[in-house]
């Protein structure tokens, strides 16, 4: 991998593959990141990236559902590997606003497949990150295996869903080499704060409603962004080509368990707010979301078996690592902020 192509990589869980990646002893080569810099992406989450590792990191402002632009890229950088992050990722905006993760997600990533195609050879590898979500809600009990049958519930999972079919589909029958990760809930530094974590520490922090959907019994699984980097790239290495592997943190918990160890814990790192005994007393529970998924859990046995991966943080150490980084970086925080992001609070919590 001379010269890997990541898409998406000024997002949350990209910036972080990427910082990741240029420090791993076994990676040599060059990043070419491309994104188009939505609401999501988010230059500053690389800041200094380039002047820290001379020559092998470059970016291309490009949407990845213009082919012509992409073609170009995929030229003049003789790309050789794909790490394919970008998409929409945010459920809510799913429900409001489907197009754009039909452009992006399913059209977008069949341009980036044509591309690998016409270069069948000289690409190694085309590894595709998806999500958990793919697989549909799970009762009280059960896992997602790589088995488990697709059934997505959300424009966005759809969305994802079709993506991975498209990927599969391209290892099938033309023999692209590929791999997909299924990965649980992330959550760690530079996550944009339309999310349930990064959401819920800015407004306890700000004294502002927390809003929890439902009756806030939903289940997730949660792995620190860390993690799910350390795998994506033990799978881009040693992963079988043409195979799934599933990405989970062993760490369930309920969507009001998140929000009360959040408040616990701004509690104690930044004090109490005055005139309340704890951060808890904003909770508030709001209408639900349309087709809430009520619990995922992930089984990720194959890739532990495979490839001896198993996840390094604690829910407890990742939540306040991540805490402590929304508290020392406020500029980030005001900045990612802008009117974009004061227009969907406003049209999804009123
Ligand atoms: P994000 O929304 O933070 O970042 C997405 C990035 O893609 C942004 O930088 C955005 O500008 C870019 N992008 C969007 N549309 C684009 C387009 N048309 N062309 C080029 N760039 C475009 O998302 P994230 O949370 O970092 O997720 C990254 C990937 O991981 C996604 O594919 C997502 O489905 C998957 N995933 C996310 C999670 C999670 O918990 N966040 C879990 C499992 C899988
Ligand atoms: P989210 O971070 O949007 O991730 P996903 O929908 O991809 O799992 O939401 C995580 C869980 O938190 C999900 O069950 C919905 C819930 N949630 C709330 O209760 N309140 C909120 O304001 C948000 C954004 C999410």
């Amino acid at each position: 991998m001379k010269n890997l192509l990541v898409t998406g990589g000024s997002g949350f869980i990209g910036s972080n593959f990427i910082r990741y990646l240029l420090e791993a002893p076994d990676f040599s080569g060059r990043i070419i990141n491309i994104d188009k810099l939505t609401y999501a992406g988010n230059p500053e989450n690389l800041k200094g990236i380039e002047s820290r590792f001379p020559g092998r990191y470059v970016f291309e402002k490009t949407d990845i559902c213009d082919a012509k632009g992409l073609e170009g890229v995929f030229a003049g950088y003789q790309i050789d590997a794909v790490c394919h992050f970008a998409a929409e990722s945010h459920v809510d905006r799913s429900i409001a606003r489907p197009d754009d993760f039909i452009q992006t997600n399913i059209v977008g990533t069949f341009n980036l497949l044509e591309l690998a195609r016409a270069r069948l050879g000289a690409i190694t590898l085309f590894h595709h990150v998806s999500t958990d979500e793919v697989f549909g809600s799970l009762g009280e009990d059960g896992y997602f295996t790589e088995e488990t049958s697709y059934k997505p519930n959300s424009p966005y999972s759809a969305s994802k869903a079709s993506s991975d079919h498209l990927v599969r589909a391209y290892s099938k029958t033309y023999k692209l080499p590929v791999t997909i990760s299924n990965c649980s809930n992330n959550y760690g530094p530079y996550q944009f704060p339309e999310k349930l974590v990064p959401l819920i520490i800015l407004n306890a922090l700000e004294g502002k409603p927390l809003p929890v959907y439902g009756d806030g019994l939903n289940v997730r699984d949660w792995l620190f962004v860390l993690d799910h980097c350390e795998a994506i790239w033990l799978i881009m290495k040693r992963g079988r080509r043409g195979e799934t592997y599933n990405i989970g943190g062993n760490n369930e918990i309920r969507n009001i368990k998140i929000v009360e160890a959040i408040c616990d814990l701004l509690d104690r790192l930044a004090g109490k707010p005055s005139r309340m005994e704890s951060r808890r007393e904003l909770i508030t529970f709001v209408k639900d979301r349309p087709g809430h998924d009520r619990r995922y859990a992930i089984d990720f046995s194959k890739l532990k078996t495979e490839l001896g991966w198993t996840p390094r943080e604690s829910f407890e150490t990742g939540l306040e690592k991540t805490i402590r980084w929304y508290l020392d970086n406020r500029e980030w925080v005001d900045r990612v902020r802008s009117g974009e992001y004061q227009a969907w609070m406003k049209e999804q919590y009123g």
